[in-house]
């Protein structure tokens, strides 16, 4: 173990790449429109990034879609961003030839019953697909992830299918909703907010962030390629030096 080489430099691709999709709401404002308008161009742009990292061979990309404290907004534009994810899960449904295996990370519980139903349908759907794996969080927070996972394990303890002595970080995090994946090595904010927001609290502990000064409907794949370039000239230490 002497003299191990524990420093990571980040010139290769990231594993995971996280976004959190923010700014749509200030985009409308910003035109006069709507806030819906900015969703439903957010979530172009979020088809336009997950084709790209697929093609640039990334092969996890998480983007935060709607969070368990976005129940706060007005109920007009909850419907809005359910019926923007009811018209995406349709057309993804009906085309496979993305070869994007779709994933959800959130408690999709509370989701009324037809896109609770569409987006099992897709998951099911798309496991098999190699090009990339996309977990869209929707009714996602990060206290509440860990929260659910410590309470499965105290149930796992009481079924007595699991010791106290098997209870490791490895162990806690295959309760997590990313169970089987890498942490993020990278996670974006566009908007110019510089918070984490709930999400992925416990992944991304060693995450590298970059917070890009574009909102999320603006957001390009030359922009993904700016925070690629960043990311390059990051050293990881992982608390070694
Ligand atoms: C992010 O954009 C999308 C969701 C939270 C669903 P916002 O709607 O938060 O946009 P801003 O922050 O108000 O501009
Ligand atoms: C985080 O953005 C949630 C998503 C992007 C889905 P918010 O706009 O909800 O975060 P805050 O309220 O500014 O922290
Ligand atoms: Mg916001």
């Amino acid at each position: 173990m002497a003299d191990q080489k524990i420093t990571e430099h980040t010139d290769q691709l990231p594993a995971h790449i996280g976004i959190i999709m923010d700014g749509n709401g200030r985009w409308a404002k910003q035109r006069g429109l709507p806030r819906q308008m900015g969703h439903k161009q957010g979530a172009k742009a979020f088809q336009e990034i997950a084709r790209y990292c697929r093609d640039l061979g990334i092969p996890y990309l998480t983007v935060y879609a709607f969070s368990t404290e976005n129940w706060k907004r007005p109920k007009e534009e909850i419907d809005a961003i359910m019926d923007l994810l009811r018209s995406y899960l349709r057309e993804v449904y009906r085309h496979t030839e993305e070869n994007i295996r779709i994933c959800f990370l959130g408690n999709l519980e509370p989701l009324e019953q037809d896109v609770r139903d569409m987006a099992l349908d897709v998951a099911q759907k798309s496991k098999d697909n190699t090009g990339i794996t996309v977990n869209i969080a929707l009714n996602y927070g990060g206290r509440a992830e860990i929260t659910m996972a410590a309470k499965k394990i105290a149930q796992a303890i009481g079924d007595g299918t699991l010791s106290l002595d098997e209870i490791d970080e490895e162990c806690f995090a295959s309760y997590l909703y990313t169970a089987g994946q890498p942490d993020p090595d990278l996670i974006i904010r566009p908007s110019g907010e510089m918070r984490l927001s709930n999400f992925l609290p416990w992944q991304s502990a060693y995450s590298e962030f970059i917070f890009m000064n574009v909102l999320w409907p603006d957001f390009t794949p030359n922009h993904l390629d700016q925070a690629l370039k960043e990311y390059r000239t990051r050293s990881r230490r992982f608390g070694g030096i």
